[in-house]
């Protein structure tokens, strides 16, 4: 069974930085990739704007490398291509200048949804804003996507809010956290509050912790300079991982909707305690044969910033009182792998006795890759010898459990640009959750930087540095395995 496919209403679409890497990788394979599921018609406009000098020909030449590079699945589909490609056109626009801004306004049509991505960096985000309404194109169905980093900490945070405040109001901003577009972190909504069964156990009563893992194999790569003055807290925890806990430890919403979810988030995350100091374990990777280490590739042979981070956080509500949420992320480590444990509590009395051993039921909401869900339970071990037990899993792949085509989920920019046109901002941070995320996280790096802390080097390969187990080992627990 093919999903269901819902065209969405005319638009044109204009991609600030459409030359940039993220363009590239991401926003035009996911353009073509519903263009060919059928999503939206031809009779749509996706304009590139950036510095450069370069014509419609020359976007679409740019196009069709980054497409047979980034969807080579559809490299067969001449016909489908040639009629993306079609519909792209380009601008040569300087958004702190005029050039350009009269072409573009005269290309955008005045009767379809209008959404402008800014893929480029926030120092941008304020005079595009500007100059669009100035321009004339900011009001009415008008849309903006900007990209993270939202901000450096809580006051740029603040100043990118108010910047954009002026020429668009808060139902007008899309701010991607491109994990909400994954298939399986939406699912952790439709898991916990499409299922009667979990729910009345979602409590620091029943649930001893939850630990969640976004591991990475890879290093910063050609980012270093960004990363280096953002390091692993402020590149994921502060955004990715957030976003995880909120839908793991938020309260039900009314119903599905913006607003709704989204006061649910934000009202986590202010129930954040602060970290104490000795909750952070810090990391940064060595080097292999092969490999660089990573200063090395961050070009920065006195770099501080890590490159892996653990933290023990407690959520001070009625509900998780008392229950800790252990996070670690970190790039080169073993495998990528991604997920969210939800460690239940022992039974409250065994009446198999001691030599049966210690069980657990563990909920396993795995992300990335294998997407899926696994639920450990403990039943007898078979054989006529005495009562032991053993742990199984009940194991929902999704890819076995729906097919493999029903499992082939579509990339998060499919999910989220829809969104974008569609009007639907569920997916997407409210301003005031990315303020809240950063008033959490700034104390937590203010704290390390007053003491003046190095992070441990861990080897590439690993599960990080020693002192992130023993973090977990003296609560007596332990961290799930990093494996595929
Ligand atoms: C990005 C970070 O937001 O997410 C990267 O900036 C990271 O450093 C990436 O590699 C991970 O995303 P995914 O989808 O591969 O898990």
């Amino acid at each position: 069974m093919a999903s269901r496919v819902i065209p969405v209403d005319p638009f044109d679409l204009v991609i600030f930085g459409g030359t940039g890497d993220l363009a590239r990788r991401k926003i035009l394979p996911a353009l073509y990739r519903r263009f060919v599921a059928g999503q939206f018609e031809r009779d749509t406009r996706l304009i590139g704007a950036a510095r450069g000098a370069m014509d419609a020909e020359g976007y679409r030449a740019f196009a069709r490398d980054a497409l047979a590079e980034f969807a080579p699945e559809l490299a067969g589909r001449k016909r489908a291509l040639a009629d993306f490609l079609a519909m792209l056109d380009h601008v040569t626009l300087d958004a702190r200048g005029e050039e350009g801004w009269d072409i573009l306004a005269e290309k955008i049509r005045k009767d379809r949804i209008r959404a402008f991505y800014f893929s480029v960096g926030p120092t941008l985000f304020g005079d595009l804003a500007r100059r669009l309404q100035r321009h004339g194109l900011a009001h009415g169905d008008a849309r903006i996507v900007v990209e993270k980093p939202f901000g450096h900490d809580l006051e740029s945070a603040r100043a990118l809010n108010r910047g954009l405040a002026r020429h668009f109001d808060e139902h007008q901003i899309y701010r991607i956290d491109h994990y909400l577009g994954k298939e399986t972190v939406q699912n952790l909504m439709a898991i916990r509050f499409g299922n009667v069964l979990f729910e009345p156990l979602w409590n620091s009563q029943y649930v001893d912790h939850i630990q969640i893992t976004v591991a990475e194999s890879v290093g910063v790569g050609g980012r270093g300079e960004y990363y280096d003055r953002a390091g692993a807290m402020r590149d994921m925890v502060q955004n990715h991982l957030m976003q995880l806990l909120c839908l793991i430890a938020m309260e039900p919403p009314a119903k599905f909707d913006p607003d709704a979810v989204r006061d649910e988030k934000l009202k986590v995350i202010r129930a954040l305690d602060p970290v104490a100091p000795g909750a952070v374990v810090r990391g940064q990777y060595e080097g292999t044969d092969t490999l660089p280490d990573y200063r090395t590739e961050a070009g920065n042979p006195e770099s501080t910033t890590e490159s892996f981070i653990a933290l023990k956080l407690h959520v001070s509500n009625w509900r998780w009182a008392g229950t800790p949420f252990y996070l670690r992320t970190g790039k080169r480590l073993r495998e990528r792998t991604s997920e969210i444990a939800v460690v239940f509590k022992d039974a409250p009395h065994s009446i198999f006795g001691p030599e049966a051993g210690r069980h657990r039921n563990i909920l396993t909401i795995r992300l990335q890759p294998n997407e899926g869900i696994e639920l450990g339970v403990t039943i007898k071990e078979p054989g006529p010898g005495g009562m032991r037990l053993i742990d199984v899993p009940l194991d929902m792949t999704f890819a076995e459990a729906l097919g493999p085509e029903e499992a082939d989920f579509p990339d998060a920019y499919e999910r989220l640009i829809m969104d974008v046109i569609r009007g639907n901002q569920t997916l997407f941070m409210r301003g005031d959750e990315v303020e809240a995320a950063w008033a959490w996280t700034d104390p937590v790096i203010a704290e390390w930087e007053a003491a003046g802390t190095a992070p441990l080097p861990y080897a590439t390969g690993s599960s990080g540095p020693d002192d992130a187990l023993m973090l977990m080992h003296r609560d007596g627990r332990r961290w799930r395995e990093i494996r595929p």
